[in-house]
């Protein structure tokens, strides 16, 4: 079964294809109506779950618009709304959700959830975002990247905070995509060791500088998130700032990288916190292609998944 769990489990090959297919999609509707249709329908016929345990906005708005664009259509689900929440296992949701649906996305804390819904479903599984990865943000950030620079492979981005779950997914494109990344943060919240070491078996240049002026020297793309995940408790939230105000992306942080380095952050970002508003206004600012680049690239997830 072609479920999309993670980078690290997809064939370099695939996820190069994807890449190539959203391209395609993206420049075939330029000119289009949100709304219209694609003129290829390979969803036509197709039902897909989305399925939401945390808060979305772009996951759950490009995954929606994207499957009805190709012609199938989609229901969005609140984990807490569902028998899921109060003590239906994992397995029986996934059979039962199997015989309704032809695809299941979703967004959930544990990634046991995530893989346990994947061993029981009899159709594909995406991951939506887990405590651990989010690999779907970074099919969109390399998407980005390459329509701005051109291939990724061999360029150097840096990781700018908290070595979390959207870090872990940009650690295991570096050794999918061939390219090299410097992970800048406090040493308390490196990415696991574990995606580094098979980052690294992967063929990829993982580095960890302390001082984030000089991680950024030479920097193709510069990229943060936010400082407290959906899963991190709140009473974690002043401890995690007070360790990682120092590694603020800001515009002298920007200048240090260069003018040719992008700036990318997934969203939803916390202006002036984790990242001035002069730097997610500014020239070297790609977040909103980023956004935009969540459908087109999800929707290549997707005919692969499905094989259409
Ligand atoms: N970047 C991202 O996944 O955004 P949402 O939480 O709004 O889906
Ligand atoms: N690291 C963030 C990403 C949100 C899209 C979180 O997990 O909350």
């Amino acid at each position: 079964m072609p479920h999309f769990l993670d980078i690290d489990v997809t064939a370099p090959g695939d996820l190069r294809a994807m890449m190539d297919n959203a391209l395609a999609m993206k420049a075939a509707r330029a000119g289009q109506l949100k709304g219209e249709p694609d003129a290829e329908q390979p969803l036509a016929g197709h039902m897909v779950a989305l399925i939401f345990e945390k808060p979305s906005t772009r996951t759950r708005v490009s995954f929606d618009v994207g499957v009805r664009q190709m012609g199938g259509q989609s229901m969005v689900l609140s984990g807490t709304d569902m028998q899921l929440g109060h003590g239906e296992t994992i397995a029986d949701t996934a059979r039962v959700l199997s015989r309704y649906v032809d695809m299941i996305m979703i967004r959930t804390f544990e990634e046991a959830t995530l893989l346990e819904l994947a061993e029981y479903a009899s159709v594909p599984v995406i991951n939506g975002l887990t405590n651990r990865t989010h690999p779907c943000q970074i099919m969109a950030d390399i998407l980005t990247f390459e329509e701005h620079r051109g291939p990724i492979k061999g360029k150097k981005v840096v990781w700018a905070g908290d070595g979390n779950n959207v870090c872990a997914s940009f650690v295991q494109a570096a050794g999918q995509f061939g390219f090299d990344l410097t992970f800048t943060g406090p040493e308390a919240l490196e990415p696991e060791a574990g995606y580094v070491a098979a980052a690294r078996e992967a063929g990829a240049d993982i580095r960890f500088v302390s001082d984030p002026h000089v991680a950024v020297e030479g920097a193709d793309l510069v990229v943060a998130d936010t400082w407290v995940s959906m899963h991190d408790p709140q009473s974690t939230r002043e401890r995690r700032h007070n360790q990682l105000r120092p590694y603020k992306v800001d515009d002298a942080l920007m200048e240090a990288a260069g003018k040719d380095a992008l700036f990318m952050h997934c969203l939803p970002a916390h202006r002036d916190e984790e990242v001035t508003s002069s730097v997610m206004d500014g020239p070297q600012s790609v977040i909103f292609d980023e956004a935009e680049n969540r459908l087109h690239a999800q929707k290549a997830v997707m005919r692969w998944c499905l094989g259409v």
